[in-house]
């Protein structure tokens, strides 16, 4: 525990992130590819709270608002006294209209960024003074156990996971997320996941491929930590955001597509490019309500319940796991 006498912090000492080493071998493949986690320096967290005020970026809004609309019947679904265990540190607005509304016993955010971790919680503690805060450093995609939150006698437990974040996962890697998750639920326990709805492929190409460039700036700003952070030479000039909607997997890709053939040098190492080879750098996993429900109930939840806004462009899913 912390000297924060604000919340509990728990330090489940996660491997830190190996931002060198991922980069060595993603870039070492066959077919180049980085990891979306390296997207949110302090840059990129700047450019991706940029993309959710574009007019393109539906995802954000429209799920703030089904929160804002909805919060009443999940709230009511959920039940009074719960463990609230949000994955993600999310000091985020749509976080603070289901505490509101939920009143739960106690908030833990588990996040893997100790940084990140703490001014959410400091924040939350300091906002709610009436539900008990804690923190857990951990990476929340393996399987894991809750530290014992003291001082609390919670009726159930219940994760929240907003933001559609877990279409960044391959369905394969979703639906094993999703078991673990079902796990720390425990018995009698429930999800609330925020899940982006397939659409309109124009719809989808708008909004990764925006107009002002903020997405491209994001995309290539990996570059730019590379070079920064690992000493990389990367000519982020010579290369350009690629993002396209593939139908068969029903996922947005996004890569990075080099403008010519070129040579680029990080630590010792020297990596070769073709002209219009590219690294790809996201995933964006788009689902149907009946095919996230199917995968949810293939990782051991009942699916419930399911809300969607009013143009069908996002979803909330509320799921249990038996008691
Ligand atoms: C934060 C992973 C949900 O996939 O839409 C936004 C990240 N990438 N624009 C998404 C992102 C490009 C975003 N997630």
């Amino acid at each position: 525990m912390s000297g924060i006498d604000s919340h509990q912090f728990h330090d489940l000492h996660p491997d830190t992130e190996n931002f060198r080493a991922d980069v060595l071998s993603g870039l070492a493949q066959p077919r180049k590819a980085l990891p979306p986690k390296y997207f949110y320096d302090a840059r990129g967290s700047e450019l991706f709270e940029a993309i959710c005020d574009l007019p393109e970026y539906y995802p954000t809004r429209t799920e703030l608002a089904m929160m804002q609309s909805s919060t009443q019947d999940m709230a009511r679904r959920l039940g009074p006294d719960c463990l609230l265990i949000e994955y993600g540190a999310g000091s985020g607005r749509k976080t603070r209209v289901l505490i509101e509304a939920l009143a739960p016993a106690a908030y833990v955010a588990i996040d893997i960024s100790r940084t990140a971790l703490r001014q959410c919680a400091a924040e939350l503690a300091a906002a709610y003074p009436r539900v008990k805060v804690a923190a857990v450093c951990a990476d929340y995609s393996r399987p894991m156990d809750l530290p014992q939150i003291s001082g609390i006698a919670p009726r159930r437990r219940a994760i929240y996971f907003p933001g559609s974040t877990i279409g960044n996962f391959t369905r394969p890697d979703a639906q094993a997320f999703l078991r673990h998750a079902r796990e720390l639920a425990g018995a009698g326990g429930a999800m609330l996941v925020g899940v982006d709805l397939k659409k309109d492929p124009a719809r989808l190409h708008a909004a990764y491929n925006d107009a002002q460039g903020v997405t491209a700036a994001f995309n290539l700003n990996l570059l730019t930590r590379i070079n920064h952070e690992l000493g990389g030479d990367f000519d982020v000039a010579a290369f350009e955001h690629h993002a396209f909607y593939d139908p068969v997997e029903g996922r947005i890709e996004m890569h990075l597509r080099s403008l010519r053939e070129q040579r680029v040098r990080i630590a010792d190492q020297i990596f070769t490019f073709a002209r219009g080879e590219t690294i790809h750098t996201e995933n964006s996993c788009k689902y149907s309500v009946e095919e996230f429900a199917q995968l949810a109930r293939a990782a051991g939840f009942t699916p419930e319940h399911c809300w969607r806004d009013p143009e069908n462009l996002f979803s909330v899913h509320y799921l249990t796991v038996a008691a």
